[in-house]
């Protein structure tokens, strides 16, 4: 009797183990799936894209100028991402025979924009600005001027922080992205940023 009641009760231990864990395990990934928690940066995070986009071929070969497909990026958080009519310009005309560009013309005459996987995103609880930092890293490059940067300038500015894009033949996260990374450049002698908590949280 005693006996078969205790393996009752190892059976209750066991399922509630099994319950306990399974809970753990299911807050654990809600909380990792909503970006509650981090367990690692995305540094190298490379998603496919619907169409193969080649920055190397764009920005390296062409020597296209960032800003002329990214055209919020002097404005404002965002760069953004550009729209078909941009990729049109050109695409109307060249390489219409790839099977890509085919794929991006019927995008364009259907109305129905290409969805580009995000490659990089910060938590919405940290305030960032691509104007401020456009404007206070290509000062480096264009020394004593308030003159606009040119698109050599504007390259190694997004450099800093992006990686050799020109290089790029899919776009992938070149940094972490993380805390200790902005406050490593904010604290350089150069800039001498701030680095109070405020300043990039709400
Ligand atoms: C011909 C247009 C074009 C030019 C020029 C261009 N880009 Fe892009 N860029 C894109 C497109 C389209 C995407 C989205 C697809 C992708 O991620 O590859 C993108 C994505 C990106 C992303 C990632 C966006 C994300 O989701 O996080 C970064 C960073 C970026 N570009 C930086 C640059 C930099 C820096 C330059 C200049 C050196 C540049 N781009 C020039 C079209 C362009
Ligand atoms: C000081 C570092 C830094 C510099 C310089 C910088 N970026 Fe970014 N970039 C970021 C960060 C951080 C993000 C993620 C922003 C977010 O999620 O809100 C980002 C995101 C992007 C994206 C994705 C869309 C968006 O805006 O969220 C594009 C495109 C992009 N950058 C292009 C550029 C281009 C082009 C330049 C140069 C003109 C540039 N960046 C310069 C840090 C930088
Ligand atoms: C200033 C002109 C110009 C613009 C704007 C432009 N491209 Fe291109 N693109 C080119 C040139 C030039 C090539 C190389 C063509 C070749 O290999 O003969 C190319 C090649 C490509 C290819 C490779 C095609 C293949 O099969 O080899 C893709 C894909 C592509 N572009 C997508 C885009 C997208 C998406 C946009 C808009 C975000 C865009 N392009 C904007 C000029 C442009
Ligand atoms: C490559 C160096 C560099 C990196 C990396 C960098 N920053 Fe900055 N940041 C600067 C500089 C320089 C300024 C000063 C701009 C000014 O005030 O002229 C600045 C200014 C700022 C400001 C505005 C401060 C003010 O005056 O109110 C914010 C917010 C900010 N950075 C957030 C970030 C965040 C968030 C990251 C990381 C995702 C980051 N920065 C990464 C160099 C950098
Ligand atoms: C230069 C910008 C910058 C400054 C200054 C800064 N932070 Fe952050 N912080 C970030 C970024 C970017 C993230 C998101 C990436 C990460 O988690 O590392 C972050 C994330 C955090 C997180 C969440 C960590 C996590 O893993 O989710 C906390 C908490 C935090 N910061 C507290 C602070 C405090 C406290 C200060 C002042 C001592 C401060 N931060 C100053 C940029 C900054």
């Amino acid at each position: 009797m005693n006996r078969r009641l205790s393996r009752q009760g190892k059976k209750m231990i066991a399922a509630s183990v099994f319950f306990f864990i399974f809970l753990s395990l299911a807050v654990f990934i809600f909380l990792i799936s909503t970006n509650k928690i981090r367990l690692a940066y995305n540094n190298n995070y490379k998603p496919d894209q619907p169409i193969p986009f080649s920055h190397s071929i764009h920005v390296g070969e062409y020597q296209m100028d960032c800003r002329y497909c990214h055209t919020a990026v002097e404005e404002g958080r965002h760069a953004g991402v550009p729209s078909l009519d941009i990729c049109m310009n050109c695409h109307l005309t060249v390489k219409p025979d790839s099977p890509w560009i085919q794929k991006l013309q019927e995008a364009y005459v259907n109305n129905k924009p290409v969805i580009w996987e995000k490659v990089h995103l910060l938590p919405d609880f940290v305030k960032f600005n691509h104007s401020l930092h456009i404007k206070a890293l290509s000062s480096r490059f264009v020394k004593g001027s308030s003159i606009p940067a040119s698109g050599d300038q504007v390259r190694k500015t997004c450099t800093t922080c992006h990686g050799k894009v020109e290089n790029m033949e899919i776009m992938y996260q070149h940094e972490s992205l993380s805390m200790g990374w902005c406050v490593q450049c904010h604290r350089k002698e150069e800039h001498q940023a701030p680095t109070n908590c405020t300043t990039c949280h709400y």
